[in-house]
Formats: structure tokens, sequence, C-alpha cells
């Protein structure tokens, strides 16, 4: 087992574009008919059935919004939908929860496809995936044309995001720590650049953990802050991750390698992409 500190950091010039990634045979995107046998309440944990337009455990509701199913749990869906949860709910602690995501949600999320950082990372991330067989949740996906196509084409990809409601493609709207799926359903769970912007990410981890069946992988990507990580300058991300968060962070992991450790930028020592695969045990 590679562990964290067995591997050499290294900078590579090599990219990829995303218009290049779409052009190459990629993963197929599922649909919600074919998704929801996976599908639960992030409230009840019940399977859900598809009734007049809407999901349903039976008790609680979940509205299908231009054909995206919208699996925030229900204590905040209403809010979330109906443009934000006001401030007045800062005293409740979910609803508090909910208020710091969209704050930290405000910001410039994403780098332009047109950045050459981004395009290194595209390169890394694809060669990263290669490995990836059968089905695919993609936490945190944001834009599933890219992100679908960084998945071989032997694998059923579905992404998850809570933010992105206007954008048409098919996704579950839905969050990290309450991950609307089966326990054991799901052969993959990508966290590509998204954990550092999920507040509670053990939750998250515990969540990936859950739905993966036994022998099954977490594909991680984020970056590890070895100095500067001072979180008060950053307007978009919950974590400056050091090693030792991510390492206790995956203890339930029955196997974990760290497949590439790389700069992104020539000149930035103080922080590096760790590329981690997890494996849950076989059970
Ligand atoms: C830097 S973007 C990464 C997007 C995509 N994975 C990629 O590599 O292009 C981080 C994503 O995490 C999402 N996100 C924020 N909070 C989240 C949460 N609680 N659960 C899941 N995703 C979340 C954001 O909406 C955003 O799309």
């Amino acid at each position: 087992m590679k562990e964290f500190d067995d591997l050499k950091l290294i900078y590579d010039e090599r990219l990829v574009t995303g218009d290049e990634l779409r052009g190459r045979p990629h993963a197929a995107r599922m649909t919600l008919e074919q998704l929801l046998p996976l599908l639960i309440s992030p409230d009840s944990g019940k399977s859900l059935v598809k009734l007049d337009g809407h999901l349903t455990d039976g008790d609680n509701d979940y509205p299908v919004v231009e054909g995206l199913p919208v699996l925030y749990p229900a204590p905040v869906a209403e809010a979330l939908l109906s443009g934000g949860v006001p401030l007045v709910y800062h005293e409740d602690a979910f609803q508090q929860y909910f208020l710091l995501n969209q704050i930290k949600q405000r910001g410039e999320i994403n780098a332009a496809p047109s950045n050459l950082h981004y395009q290194r990372h595209l390169y890394r991330m694809s060669e990263f995936l290669q490995e990836c067989r059968g089905t695919v949740l993609d936490v945190g996906c944001d834009d599933i044309e890219v992100s679908a196509s960084l998945f071989p084409d032997n694998c059923q990809y579905v992404g998850l995001d809570p933010f992105s409601t206007k954008r048409s493609q098919f996704r579950i709207i839905g969050c990290g720590e309450f991950l609307p799926l089966h326990d054991d359903s799901i052969d993959n769970v990508v966290l590509n650049t998204s954990l550092d912007h999920i507040l509670d990410f053990h939750k998250a981890i515990e969540e990936a953990h859950r739905v993966l069946k036994p022998g099954k992988f977490l594909w991680l990507c984020t970056l590890i802050w070895l100095k500067n990580a001072a979180l008060q300058h950053d307007s978009v991300h919950f974590h400056h991750f050091r090693n030792y968060e991510i390492e206790g962070a995956f203890q339930e992991f029955d196997f974990k390698e760290v497949i590439r450790k790389e700069y992104s930028h020539k000149d930035e020592t103080h922080r590096y992409g760790l590329y981690l695969c997890a494996q849950k045990t076989k059970g």
C-alpha cells in the first residue's frame, strides 16, 4: 500500500481541454428511471418511488424540477428551492449549516475552461480514473458535460450537486452529507475537488462509504496544504486540508492508495493535488 508520504511530489505539464475530453468515448449518463432503484429519501432512508411527477418515500415528497430530482433533506428543501435559507433561521443548527453553505457558494467556484492549470488537472484526473468501472456517483459534479467525460466509456455516470439548479443537465440535486442512495448500491463515488466545499467532510466520507458496494472504490482529488493555509483569505472553501485530516477521515476504508501527488503550479510549493483511491472492505 502506497501511503501519503511514500510518493514523491512531481510537476507535469501535460494537459487536456474539456472539448477534447468530450470528443473521446466516455461514461454513459444514467437516466432517472435507471437511477430510481438506487435512490432513498435523505430524511427517512426509505426507498423512493415516482408518483405524479415527484418522488416519494410514502411520508416525504421530493420534487422533480425540470427533470432533476431534488433530494435535499426536507427541513431545508423548501427554503433552498425558493431562493435560499433566510438569515432568520440562524439559530437552528440545521438551517445554520445550510446558510453557511450558501454563503461559501457565492464565490467563484470553478476555474475557467481555458485555464492551463485546470486543463492539467483534467489530464491528471482522466488518467487517474482510467481504472474506474461500473456505476459512478460524482459528488459535487458541477458541469456534467466535462465531469462525465473524465470517466471511461464502460462507466454509468450520475452527478450530484446541491447548487446548480438552473442547468438542465441530468443530475441529483442533493448534498454529499446526505447521499440519497441505498447502502451498498454503487461501484464508485468520486469527489473531484469538491470535498473542501463540504463543511462536514467527515460525514460526506462516511456517506460515500455507506453507499459503496463492498470492495468498491472512492476516488478523491483534493488540495493538501503544506503551509500558508489561512482560511480567512478564502471565500469559497471550508477547508484547507492537511494530509492527516484526509488520512483520519478515511479510516473506515480497508485500503487506500495515493496514486498521484502533484503541484499544479510550478511556483506553488505551499500545496499540492492529492489523487487518492480508497477501497471499502470486501465484506
Ligand atoms: C470546485 S467545484 C468542483 C466541480 C467538479 N467536480 C469539477 O471538478 O469540475 C466544487 C463543487 O462542489 C459543490 N458542492 C458544494 N457544497 C456541496 C455539498 N455539500 N455536497 C456536494 N457538493 C457540494 C459545488 O456546488 C461545486 O459544484
